[in-house]
């Protein structure tokens, strides 16, 4: 049950707690960062709204079905109306698309299914004329079994390229070197009968690991970084990185009770990630990538904290952006957990990276809905991630509210997860469906079939309908996005959790000279009813102007308390 089409954003100015009068104007639409440093010593990435975008399911230009560069930049217009300032395109690259791209066969093409570089050289321009940078995903732990390198590699023990993988005897016949797993399930060494040696693949067989401790392949994986950067790219994402080192040894993994969704014991993986050697090369990528004024953003699957302080490295010379992906693993709304997460993120001392969801994660809005607030909640959550102090990273459809399309039976499955491991593990397509773009046929996607089918939900949730209509997932997103970028407190402000003991509203303020923004995010399903009092940041007296709100109900004449309604976000400005 869905609750779209009753919110209606109010703004009114409240004074030291009284409501008294007029609208604010309209804010205007989010303007890109054009310069690569702000007056202020800011780089450009610090303001930046990336948005995540899967190719082949954002825009299908020439109607095969599948997502193509071409189509993206048809919707570039749409991005810098909805307030991004980056576009991060998963990998494009020639692949046989057994991982749909994260096998690249090629690191310095784009794939035809996709396009051209010649499309993506016009892409990168367009981009730029609107002040929204491109980009890429860099594959950096492996490469696709039909990588011209492994092709040699397999090919003899003494091919050039043999080394550029890990190779090793098996401990027996028919046994491979130890026991580690692939995290896609069964062992991680596959045998290779022509020279019969095993290799390793942390992830699908057909993704076998680069071997990073050979110089020839941080010299030509860094090469081709400054390929792209050349080509106009300002950064990228990059994944996997905590896989890239093994233990050289090879000591067995740990094993923990119980079985995985693929019915093998589940591991510790102790010695095949995280490895300390990792370091070095985020600092040789990150050094690459200050050459050419370059971010890095990583795909950092970390336990904690201070894991995820050490990729910022010790001098600050790794990741600009390690992704903060913990919060992605929260059971449940619970004030208090995001409090002491956030608290923990924003003392770590980097710029964090806050991520709700992404292509390999049940869509946001499916983990959180209740079935009766959907929408609500979705607003709540977009008004945290879009409001904390750091970068933030989108992901397509969430703006208009789209959910998982999971496959309902194992033959509708692509994703090779997903066959493997059903029912347990359904696989990934579910989150990678066609972008909505209207109630027509494919959502408007394509007029082929598309790769994945669009859900039903797509005839509420798409963009054409959701422009119409103030009041929508959009209509929000696009006036936060508007506001951080207007706000100086919302891109400098720091952060100061108030209200720390309410165990249903999340408040915090972003201070920054002299002014400050409060947003407040009511977690429960249950009105509540918040008194302000920010006498602990400094604002005793505090004139209240409030700039966005997702309640349905006008707010009634100030009393001291603000009626938060069910999963709801207040936003507000705050002047002594
Ligand atoms: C992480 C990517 O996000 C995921 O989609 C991919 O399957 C693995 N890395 C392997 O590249």
């Amino acid at each position: 049950m869905r609750s779209e089409g009753r919110t209606k954003v109010f703004r009114k100015i409240v004074v030291a707690g009284l409501l008294v009068a007029g609208l604010c104007a309209l804010a205007p639409r989010a303007s890109a960062q054009g310069k690569a440093v702000d007056a202020e010593g800011h780089p450009w990435w610090q303001h930046a709204v990336f948005y995540e975008i899967y190719p082949r399911s954002f825009a299908d230009s020439n109607n095969d079905g599948i997502g193509d560069l071409n189509g993206i930049a048809s919707k570039l217009d749409y991005l810098k109306e909805l307030g991004v300032d980056g576009v991060w395109i998963t990998p494009c690259f020639p692949s046989p698309q057994v991982d749909f791209g994260y096998d690249v066969s090629d690191y310095e093409a784009i794939d035809p299914m996709y396009g051209t570089l010649k499309d993506f050289d016009h892409l990168v321009s367009e981009s730029k004329k609107r002040n929204i940078r491109v980009i890429l995903d860099f594959v950096v732990n492996h490469s696709s079994d039909k990588h011209k390198w492994f092709l040699d590699s397999k090919s003899s023990k003494t091919a050039e390229h043999r080394d550029w993988y890990i190779w090793r005897d098996g401990r027996g016949p028919g046994q491979p070197p130890n026991n580690w797993l692939s995290i896609f399930g069964l062992s991680a060494w596959k045998l290779d009968p022509k020279t019969n040696q095993y290799y390793y693949h942390y992830f699908y067989p057909e993704q076998p690991d680069l071997n990073w401790r050979n110089p020839a392949v941080e010299k030509a994986m860094l090469d081709s970084t400054r390929f792209w950067y050349k080509r106009g790219v300002a950064g990228f994402r990059l994944d996997a990185v905590d896989t890239l080192f093994e233990d050289p040894n090879l000591t067995d993994n740990p094993l923990l009770p119980g079985t995985d969704n693929f019915g093998q014991p589940n591991m510790q993986h102790k010695y095949n990630t995280k490895l300390p050697e990792v370091h070095d090369v985020m600092r040789k990528l990150r050094s690459a990538a200050d050459e050419y004024g370059s971010v890095l953003i990583g795909e950092t699957w970390t336990s904690n904290v201070s894991e995820l302080k050490e990729y910022y490295g010790a001098k600050k010379d790794e990741l600009q952006l390690p992704m903060d992906l913990m919060m992605t693993q929260f059971k449940g709304l619970s004030a208090d957990q995001y409090r002491k997460h956030i608290a923990a993120v924003d003392a770590a001392g980097g710029w964090p990276t806050y991520v709700i969801t992404n292509h390999d994660i049940v869509r946001s809005y499916a983990r959180y809905a209740d079935g009766t607030h959907n929408d609500d909640i979705a607003k709540m959550m977009a008004a945290l991630y879009l409001t904390l102090r750091g970068t933030a990273i989108m992901y397509y459809g969430e703006e208009i509210g789209m959910e998982n399309n999971d496959p309902k039976s194992k033959d509708e499955v692509q994703d090779p997860i997903g066959k493997l491991g059903w029912p347990l593990e359904k696989g990934r397509d579910g989150e990678r469906t066609p972008m909505q773009w209207s109630d027509s046929t494919n959502a408007g996607f394509s007029k082929a079939k598309p790769w994945l089918p669009v859900p039903p939900s797509s005839k509420t949730h798409n963009v054409a309908s959701e422009m119409k209509d103030t009041n929508s997932m959009l209509s929000f997103y696009r006036e936060l996005l508007a506001l951080r970028h207007k706000e100086p407190a919302l891109l400098e402000g720091d952060y100061l959790a108030v209200n720390e003991n309410d165990p249903n509203v999340l408040a915090y303020v972003r201070r920054y000279k002299g002014e400050a923004i409060l947003v407040m995010l009511n977690m429960s399903g249950k009105e509540q009813q918040v008194r302000l009092d920010l006498s602990s940041a400094g604002f005793a007296m505090p004139k209240v102007g409030v700039l966005l709100t997702s309640f349905h109900k006008p707010l009634p004449p100030a009393n001291g308390f603000v009626p938060m309604e069910p999963y709801s976000a207040f936003i507000a400005k705050i002047t002594k």
